[in-house]
């Protein structure tokens, strides 16, 4: 499958699926551009990507995801640098065990897994649409199945769990997945989320050695867990579907709280007031 001409930015391509997503879309002809917070590391994947694929064409802008000024210092460069955007895939993600908080004081997981690309993606969407056909994908998770969107403590203040915060996020991606969908109708910019498989990665290091290479032993390799994003983001199978949540390469059920639209809408609400806060 050919991506020539098109220009794809990935989150979290530094490590883990991304890494390997970077590397699929890249070998296919695309501009890949990694927004990365370490950008010591992804010169680091860079090089890797391109000794494995002579004619990659690979390009790293610094972006933190857990600062709100730092993705809109990054949009803004992206936009003096670019003016074409066909591919945006939100991978980025963490998981913790204690509760942290971002440079903007909000609590990690819901900032990074749920707020940075809601950001990212709505100061993107201008250039998306007029390099349309254009296709967003969201990295969710099965782990959204255990999730709810706890309106009364979105940030774990008066109880913090890790499960409680990554599922919220990855339910929160879903729900910020199918709302964007409908108010993208009639656009030719696509949006689906997926699940990748349990993979090892680094996301697994909150687990304490030899626990987490023994867990990892039963794991997706990381190129295994990135087929899923890398068919979504090139497939033509897949051009006109939008609002989709998707498992080995399939539409796949949710939770029922996954499909309420009004926990949509208002989780839509919520999160404008937190970035315009
Ligand atoms: N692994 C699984 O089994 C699994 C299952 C379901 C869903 N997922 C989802 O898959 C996605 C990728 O995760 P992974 O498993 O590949 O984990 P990973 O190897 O830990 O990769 C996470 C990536 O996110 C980046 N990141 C984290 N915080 C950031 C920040 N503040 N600013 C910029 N980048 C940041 C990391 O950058 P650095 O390199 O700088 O740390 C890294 O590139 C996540 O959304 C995760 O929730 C994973």
């Amino acid at each position: 499958m050919s991506l020539a001409g098109k220009v794809c930015l990935i989150t979290g391509g530094t490590s883990g699926i991304g890494k390997e997503t970077a590397r699929a879309i890249a070998s296919m002809g695309a501009h890949v551009i990694l927004a990365a917070r370490n950008l010591e590391l992804a010169e680091r994947v860079k090089q890797d990507i391109i000794a494995s694929h002579k004619s990659a064409s690979i390009d790293i802008m610094q972006c933190d995801l857990a600062s709100f000024a730092s993705i809109m210092t990054f949009v803004q460069a992206y936009k003096a640098k670019y003016d074409r955007l066909h591919i945006l895939i939100n991978n980025a993600g963490l998981m913790e065990r204690e509760r942290k908080v971002s440079r903007d004081g909000i609590e990690l997981t819901f900032a990074v897994n749920h707020l940075a690309p809601f950001l990212l993606t709505k100061l993107l969407l201008d250039t998306m649409k007029s390099s349309a056909p254009a296709r967003i994908i969201n990295v969710a998770s099965d782990a959204h199945r255990g999730g709810t969107i706890n309106f009364d403590d979105l940030e774990g203040k008066k109880s913090y769990s890790l499960w409680k915060a990554y599922g919220q996020s990855k339910l929160a991606n879903i729900l910020f997945t199918r709302h964007l969908a409908s108010m993208l109708r009639g656009t030719s910019v696509s949006v689906n989320c997926l699940h990748p498989g349990v993979v090892a990665t680094d996301l697994f290091d909150i687990i304490p050695p030899p626990f987490n290479y023994l867990a990892k032993l039963f794991m997706l390799t990381p190129e295994k867990g990135a087929e899923t994003t890398i068919f979504l983001a090139s497939s033509p199978s897949v051009e006109d579907i939008t609002g989709e949540y998707f498992n080995k390469k399939k539409i796949a059920v949710t939770s029922k709280l996954a499909q309420d639209a009004d926990l949509a809408a208002r989780l839509w609400l919520v999160s404008e007031q937190y970035i315009a806060a």
